[in-house]
């Protein structure tokens, strides 16, 4: 069944034209609705302009939106080839007196996005930024009383806003409406396509509040909307469990209690947004280890870690995704992330991930599991526009991914979509890895080199990534990795060859050959690709 997440669609039939057309027809319009998730079997599209898009993004650092810094972020955003810029916007700057806005900064991001032809996600630095508050403004700051910190077991004051405050929790709502009638107003072409509300919620140095007024609440019956079976049972609580949040979730009743508190604050903050101007909304997430199920004293605690997604979806339905921020390393963490995080209910953006070269591998990983996106962060040099050594070092392993996949860009997004894409990317050992694609096992060997023994890749850098066309058709694009494939299913046992290996790329929707691979290029342990992402055309043939 297809779902619109977030609000009405605004033209099904173009919808449902887009969703028969299978995956070459992706959709010419000039639709203009509002950029908008939706999901069918379990899978998500991200529609901008009416067609499934690709976030292919980088986040500036914290401090750079402002006018003089903006020549550096622009830089860094053509040099990485985005069609997305993530970028921050203040509520210290936005609200510097109570209810009086200034959103210059807002309408020079807008002009300067449309002026490089990019989109943007703006990123709400309300309440929590990190976990803290540092993003209030001024008069909210000075205030501690009105617009009141945490506090820890030992009556510790934490550098965390509090989400039982009334008063933050009214102005939160108020500036972030203003904010999004602002862009309903000044951004009727939609280059703002999805807003991030807050940053990173949560607190660090304590699980929970310990205030008398959160203590109250944490004596007092779970919420109904907590003790229904199927989330009771995704919890691992038995069903029918009811009492306090000690009695329902034991040695995890200070993390729940804090994840549910911050969640209903900031549902209330979204949806007040939303009933401005219904553009999708999401939050990020500071990571938890997800291999090791530590305690929350060893993580922020309250953010949607992965053990209490259950509580945040039920909390804060006007948020239409959780999304991960990977800090985390090692191949094994990496992947399982991207599976806790793609879900039928949650679509997968990465918004943030360290711009190491290390993790341009996990952009396929994100696009085999119907991913709508991927954001390193940090892609300027915050505050030296000059600096091309840390622009060479850091951008060239993302931008020769993004240069790849714009012109599929589309095509990427409705493949990834309908289930088309499979991904492997190097483990550390340097292991070759098989794909399955129904009558044959696509083997792919990581490493440079001709033959059986491929020279091991050093920073185990290898990826690949297939797209069935058809039973026997594929498109191939990869790094450092050599693919050869095994007859299977009833193909199993029968001889077989390439039919044609083309190398080329996506034009307007179609394959375009550059040439056709042989002989050496596809003998000696089967078609190979370097440094630099190639795409190709593969059709097999058995005999
Ligand atoms: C994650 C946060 O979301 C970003 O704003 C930034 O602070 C990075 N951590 C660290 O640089």
């Amino acid at each position: 069944m297809l779902k619109i997440i977030g609000k009405k669609a605004q033209n099904i039939f173009l919808l449902t034209s887009l969703l028969l057309a299978g995956s070459k027809a992706v959709a010419q319009t000039n639709d203009t609705s509002l950029p908008k998730l939706i999901e069918k079997d379990g899978r998500h599209a991200f529609l901008v302009d009416g067609k499934p898009f690709l976030i292919l993004g980088g986040q500036a650092h914290n401090s750079s939106a402002w006018p003089a810094l903006m020549p550096g972020v622009w830089k860094s955003v053509e040099m990485m080839h985005l069609n997305t810029l993530e970028v921050p916007i203040y509520w210290e700057q936005i609200e510097p007196q109570p209810g009086k806005f200034d959103f210059s900064l807002v309408d020079t991001l807008l002009t300067q996005a449309r002026q490089h032809n990019v989109k943007l996600v703006l990123l709400w630095f309300g309440t929590w930024k990190n976990g803290s508050n540092h993003y209030m403004p001024e008069w909210m700051k000075r205030d501690a009383e009105k617009y009141p910190n945490i506090t820890g077991k030992t009556g510790k004051p934490i550098d965390s806003p509090s989400p039982h405050s009334k008063a933050t929790l009214d102005a939160d709502i108020r500036a972030f409406s203003a904010v999004m009638l602002h862009l309903k107003q000044a951004d009727t072409q939609h280059t703002v396509i999805m807003v991030q509300v807050e940053n990173e919620p949560g607190s660090w140095d304590t699980v929970r509040d310990y205030s008398a007024k959160a203590q109250k609440l944490f004596e007092a019956d779970v919420p109904a909307d907590l003790l229904k079976p199927a989330i009771l049972k995704a919890l691992n609580v038995p069903v029918n469990t009811k009492g306090s949040w000690q009695q329902v979730f034991g040695d995890r009743a200070d993390e729940y209690f804090q994840a549910w508190s911050i969640a209903r604050f900031i549902e209330q903050v979204a949806a007040a947004g939303k009933a401005e101007y219904p553009l999708p909304l999401y939050i990020n997430v500071a990571l938890r280890d997800p291999l090791t199920n530590p305690p929350a004293t060893h993580y922020e605690s309250g953010g949607a870690t992965d053990n209490v997604i259950p509580i945040w979806k039920v909390a804060a339905p006007s948020i239409d995704l959780l999304a991960p921020d990977i800090y985390l390393s090692g191949s094994e963490r990496v992947l399982k992330v991207i599976d806790l995080y793609a879900r039928a209910d949650n679509a997968l953006f990465v918004p943030e991930a360290g711009l190491i070269a290390d993790n341009a591998k996990y952009f396929y990983d994100v696009l085999a599991h119907d991913g709508i996106g991927f954001s390193p962060f940090g892609i300027d040099d915050n505050g030296d526009s000059s600096n091309d050594e840390h622009l060479a070092k850091g951008l060239p392993p993302f931008a020769q991914e993004y240069v790849m996949a714009t012109p599929m860009m589309h095509e990427l997004a409705q493949w990834s979509f309908e289930g088309k894409i499979k991904a492997v990317v190097e483990h550390e050992d340097g292991a070759e890895q098989t794909i399955k694609l129904g009558t044959w096992d696509a083997v792919i060997k990581f490493g440079g080199g001709r033959g059986g023994e491929l020279k091991p890749n050093q920073d185990h850098n290898g990826k690949a990534m297939i797209v069935t066309l058809d039973e026997n058709k594929f498109i191939m694009t990869g790094t450092n990795c050599r693919v050869t494939f095994r007859p299977t299913g009833s193909n199993t046992g029968k001889a077989w060859q390439y039919l044609k290996v083309e190398e080329g790329g996506y034009d307007h929707g179609t394959f375009k050959s550059l040439r056709i691979l042989n002989g050496d290029e596809t003998d000696w342990g089967g078609p190979a690709i370097g440094d630099k992402p190639r795409v190709l055309q593969i059709s097999l043939v058995v005999r």
